[in-house]
């Protein structure tokens, strides 16, 4: 079959610059094809998008409402800004937001969008942040739900994306939604296998390797191989050779 390239692709102008695109490709495609850095926190290679944060939203045509950049498809002969006053003014205000409610103490990359942006540390004074207590469940992994800004990625890995074991999905609703296991059973009792995707994911520090908090928390090497080590399930009513 002949291909027609003009139909498999459109143009449009990014910043200024008329670039050409795959028919299709989303507007966070189109900024990195020309070598645009737009934000993204709830977006990943390896999970579906679902435009939940917004950090990522860009002006197309001076559109009423802004679009997210990873899941709004480029338009043919549309003209995009993706990061004029109106885009960082909403950047910023939801970097704002999120640091009022969530510890982002351990999430480097957001931390350097707070900066980037100017952000204002102290925009909400009397906004509640998160409070959950620590989840030290397992060997391999702690959960730290203060730390989460609920981007989703470690439940759709979890999910269809990755794993299909469906361990993780939320509970609750508004300031305190969570990430959780079906009705909060340990992550032991769970259908969890243990894989450490939803740990490799986690663009924050609300899930983190067993070793390493174990490290930061100064446990020695007896300490560490006792609490990171799975005991054994036996069957009691089986006897060994059986
Ligand atoms: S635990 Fe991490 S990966 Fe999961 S929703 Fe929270 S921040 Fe995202
Ligand atoms: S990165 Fe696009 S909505 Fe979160």
């Amino acid at each position: 079959m002949v291909s027609n390239m003009a139909e498999d692709s459109i143009k449009l102008s990014l910043d200024g610059e008329d670039i050409e695109v795959a028919r299709g490709a989303t507007l966070l495609d189109a900024a990195e094809q020309a070598g645009i850095d737009i934000p993204v926190i709830c977006y990943h290679e390896a999970t579906s998008p679902n435009g939940l944060c917004r950090i990522c939203v860009v002006d197309v045509d001076g559109g009423r409402v802004l679009q997210p950049a990873c899941v709004a498809e480029c338009q043919a002969d549309s003209k995009v800004e993706t990061r004029n006053e109106r885009v960082e003014r909403s950047r910023r205000t939801i970097l704002e937001m999120l640091n009022a409610s969530v510890n982002l103490a351990e999430a480097p990359e957001i931390q350097e969008m707070i900066a980037d942006y100017a952000a204002d540390e102290a925009r909400f004074p009397d906004a509640n942040l998160r409070e959950h207590t620590l989840i030290d469940d397992n060997p391999f992994y702690i959960r730290d739900y203060e730390q989460c800004v609920l981007c989703w990625r470690c439940v759709q890995v979890c999910a269809e994306d990755a794993q299909f074991t469906f361990a993780l999905t939320l509970k609750n609703r508004g300031h305190d939604t969570s990430v959780a296991t079906a009705f909060d059973i340990s992550m032991t009792e769970s259908p969890c296998v243990f894989c450490g995707q939803c740990v490799g994911v986690c663009p924050t520090g609300a899930l983190k390797p067993k070793v390493q908090w174990g490290l930061e928390q100064g446990w020695g090497a007896d300490e560490m191989r006792q609490k990171t080590r799975r005991g054994r399930k036996r069957n009691p009513e089986k006897t060994d050779g059986e």
